[in-house]
């Protein structure tokens, strides 16, 4: 770690705080000290600085939902490679979901993601736990048990939890620990076997449909149980107008949902699956123009407060095969702001984009109101901001940065991208994670101030 780390001259954008400004920001012992302005001929001899001139300074980026796939898929991804991602992405902290092998539906689970991450991860992971057993949709966690080891929600992500009664007794449990229920909203009764939206395309290319149906009853139907259990609700990967209009005419009632979105779902329709793309495979699938414009309204609005990656590894076998057979799922961590920055900005500003990854799913995860179990202090006062004592953690990305997306490059081991090959401008030049630097781009160059308070460039780490 650098124990005192300034980063000058850069547009600090800090929606959480409401800051927006040129501006340096002072890391001292991990945390942020302070954000202001300096001369360059005065910056202190003991810190180390960046010149951030032309790029933008924002707190570390936060995803809530991806896919670290440890334990027991390490041939897809790895808790060491994931998060080394994550950190090329700008992303400073992680929730990851819990559909491994086991899945992580036992405190054991959970304590091995917590020390493996210790020993190997390059940003915060904070562990989702099974909602059910196994997955299995029937019998529930010890969620009590999961919340003391550590989780911040509770989630089957991959498999919608169908029984509502087993939904309601879940809310009910998760309700008393303060803890939100993330849920991969899906009627399987009506999707099973799809692959791809359902509609004109996919009769046209023989392909089983996912109703747009499939995400509203299921959205709907859980709407309903948070009505009746006041448990906190927060719905993945949104991909659907009418979702969007559900999540917003719920938060009117003052109901406690929160919704999050994906880059892929904001950007992509599902013709880029019209040619049989299995890297374009993805569940929920890929939607209509008129859908994007519904997400895009719902990020603009505040009916969702969360864009999230859903960063979804896989072998290139699962990927290489037919796209019936192949596996769902984009990997998506290297390319989410860039993508964003490259096909959202515009429609939405920059500071919405910013909030809706940052302040925005730091507010999901720092929601509780009260413990009736006291597990591990997870989530640092201030996450999500730059505000004095808040977590040393910062996204320095530069909007005009030009790339060519090869997944080759990617550290993630999943190289399945549906913008392989796409052009892209804006780019992640440092992330920092708690004072200590998680990836830098080999543009960035740290000085020091020696002695007489000359600046020499040092070395990175
Ligand atoms: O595309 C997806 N992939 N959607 C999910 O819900 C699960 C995920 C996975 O685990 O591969």
């Amino acid at each position: 770690m650098l124990d005192r780390l300034l980063v000058i001259g850069g547009r600090v954008l800090d929606p959480g705080s409401g800051f927006d400004a040129k501006a340096d920001v002072f890391l001292e012992e991990g945390r942020v000290s302070r954000v202001g302005e300096i001369m360059p001929s005065s910056i202190p001899h003991d810190y180390m600085w960046i010149d951030a001139t032309g790029m933008i300074v924002s707190p570390g980026l936060i995803d809530l939902h991806c896919h670290l796939r440890d334990p027991g898929f390490e041939e897809k991804e790895t808790i060491g490679t994931g998060t080394e991602a994550a950190a090329c992405g700008g992303f400073a902290t992680v929730c990851c979901m819990a559909n491994t092998n086991p899945p992580i539906d036992s405190p054991e689970t959970v304590s091995y993601v917590h020390e493996k991450a210790r020993r190997e991860a390059t940003v915060r992971v904070l562990p989702v736990g099974c909602i059910t057993v196994g997955q299995n949709g029937r019998k529930l966690t010890d969620m009590e048990g999961l919340a003391r080891a550590g989780v911040v929600g509770f989630s089957d992500d991959g498999r919608p939890v169908t029984d509502a009664q087993v939904m309601r007794k879940a809310m009910e449990s998760a309700g008393c620990l303060d803890l939100p229920i993330v849920e991969h909203c899906e009627d399987a009764s009506i999707s099973r076997g799809g692959v791809m939206n359902d509609g004109i395309l996919a009769g046209r290319l023989r392909l089983k449909g996912i109703p747009v149906a499939a995400e509203e009853m299921a959205v709907a139907r859980n709407i309903d149980l948070c009505r009746i259990t006041a448990a906190r609700l927060h719905i993945a990967h949104v991909s659907t107008a009418e979702a969007v209009a559900l999540v917003r005419q719920a938060r009117r009632e003052n109901l406690p949902v929160t919704a999050e979105v994906t880059p892929h779902h904001l950007t992509l329709t599902e013709e880029r699956v019209a040619g049989y793309d299995t890297s374009a495979k993805v569940n929920p699938p890929l939607r209509t123009l008129a859908d994007i414009e519904a997400l895009l309204e719902g990020i603009s609005d505040g009916a969702i407060e969360v864009i999230a990656t859903d960063h979804a590894p896989h072998m290139a076998a699962d990927k290489a095969t037919d796209f019936n057979s192949a596996a769902f799922g984009i990997s998506g961590l290297e390319t989410a702001l860039a993508v964003l920055l490259t096909a959202v900005v515009g429609r939405i500003s920059l500071p919405i984009l910013i909030e809706r990854l940052t302040a925005g799913p730091a507010r999901v995860l720092r929601a509780r109101k009260h413990r009736r179990v006291s597990p591990p202090n997870l989530i640092p006062e201030g996450l999500g901001t730059l505000l004095p004592g808040a977590p040393g953690d910062l996204c320095v990305f530069d909007p005009g940065f030009e790339w060519v997306v090869d997944p080759s490059r990617f550290v993630s081991k999943g190289k399945h991208s549906p913008w392989t090959g796409t052009h892209l401008k804006g780019k992640t030049m440092l992330t920092v994670v708690g004072g200590r630097i998680a990836y830098r781009h080999e543009g960035i160059n740290f000085h020091a101030v020696r002695g007489s308070g000359k600046s020499d460039a040092g070395e990175s780490r």
